[in-house]
Parts: structure tokens; sequence; C-alpha cells
């Protein structure tokens, strides 16, 4: 089997990274990661890249004078790897519609709350804020309009009284380290298959998100 190749673009720790190449190098996942970019030189998700042979490309945002130009430069380095997938894990910057159009549909999105819901930042602080009871995360496929593209998988949680946006971060990333790794290894299987409409999954068009709990067998 051909294996799926990645480009992975993070903004900061990198956990969700981590849990990728843990799944590669424990032959879960049938993929290569031929590189991790990151808008932010310093982030330490670049760190844990190299610890693993992998190459990293920073580009710092900051020195380019529109988001044009600095998904513009992002586009020609992705290009020039020819990556099956590029696999937003923490990534902090909203993409021009130039580059999601260029892509479409092979960009992938892991947010931290149950889609449509809380679309944006602080998803935990409003989960909280609203008395949520339920919280979760989501992968989709990004479109031109920021956290709303087709949902492939979502995982849920419950908030308890105890909960603080730090626990209920916890929370997700718990999840979301078996999600995204199960994702893109139905996609090297062909399980799943992303279209310009509704993602394909066992044949079937996905009319509403998977849910992670019936696949906790399968990690
Ligand atoms: C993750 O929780 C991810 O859901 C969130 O950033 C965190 C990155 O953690 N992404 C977004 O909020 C995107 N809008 P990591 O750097 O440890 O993988």
């Amino acid at each position: 089997m051909k294996k799926l190749s990645l480009v992975v673009l993070i903004s900061g720790s990198g956990s969700n990274l981590q849990a990728i190449i843990d799944a590669i190098e424990s032959a879960k996942l049938q993929a290569e990661i031929k590189a991790v970019i990151s808008n932010r030189p310093e982030a330490y998700g670049l760190s844990r890249a190299q610890q693993h042979n992998i190459p990293t490309i920073g580009i710092d945002h900051q020195q380019f004078t529109s988001r044009e130009q600095f998904d513009l430069r992002l586009q020609q380095e992705i290009d020039a790897l020819q990556p099956d997938i590029i696999v937003l894990a923490g990534y902090m910057r909203i993409l021009t519609t130039g580059f999601i159009d260029h892509f479409f549909p092979r960009i992938l999105n892991i947010h931290p709350s149950l889609l449509p819901k809380y679309q944006g930042l602080h998803t935990h602080q409003r989960a909280l804020e609203n008395h949520d009871r339920i919280h979760g995360v989501s992968i989709h496929i990004v479109t031109a309009e920021l956290d709303s593209g087709p949902v492939i998988l979502q995982g849920q949680f419950d908030v308890t009284a105890q909960d603080d946006s730090d626990s209920l971060q916890q929370k997700a990333h718990a999840l979301e380290h078996k999600m995204y790794p199960l994702v893109l290894s139905w996609l090297s299987q062909q399980r799943l298959l992303l279209t310009s409409g509704q993602p394909i999954f066992d044949d079937e068009t996905i009319q509403q998100p998977l849910s992670l709990d019936n696949f906790l067998e399968d990690i």
C-alpha cells in the first residue's frame, strides 16, 4: 500500500503532531510526514519533528507584509513537497481563500469544539460560560469559511462542575490524540475519500459527523 504523504502545519506545542508521529512509528498509520511547517519558528512542535528526523520549515509570518504573500510562500513550500494531505494541527492562522482553493479538499483541521458550535477561538471558555454539559472535538475539511467545512469525525466528553478551561483542554487533547491518527489511517486505507462535496466513508456519503465512540475498538 502506498504511504499517505503529509505536510503538517503547526503554530505551537505540537502534541497532535506527536500523536501522528507516534502512530506512524508504531505502524498504526501508514504515512510519511514530508515536513512540518510552522508560522512561528520558535514553536516547540518543530523540535518534536527534528527529534524524529522529520524536515522542518519555519516561516515567520511577521516577516511578510500581507497574509496573501505569506500564504503564497507557504503554498510554494507545500507544492514542492507534493503531499496527499495538509494537516492543520494547532495551526493558529486564518488561511487565505487562494491557499484553500489551491489545495481543496485536501486540507484537514482539528478544532476543539463540537462544530458548528464555537467556531473561532476560546472554545473551552465559551462552553463553560454556556454551561454546556457536553463538549468535544471535530475534524473537518477546510473550506473558505472559517471552521465550517464538512465534519468527518467528532469526539465528545462530559463537562463537570469541577472543570475549568485547562481541564477541558486536557480532555480535548486526550481525544484529539486518538482522532487525528484514526482519520489519517482511514485515508491511507482509502476507507475515507475527500471530495469537493461531502466526504465518503466506507462507500457512503458522510451526512452526519462520524462519532469516535463507534471506533474506539479500532484504536
Ligand atoms: C488543539 O487543541 C487544537 O484543537 C487547537 O489547538 C490545539 C493545538 O494543540 N486548534 C485550534 O484551536 C484551531 N482553531 P497542539 O499544538 O498541542 O497539537
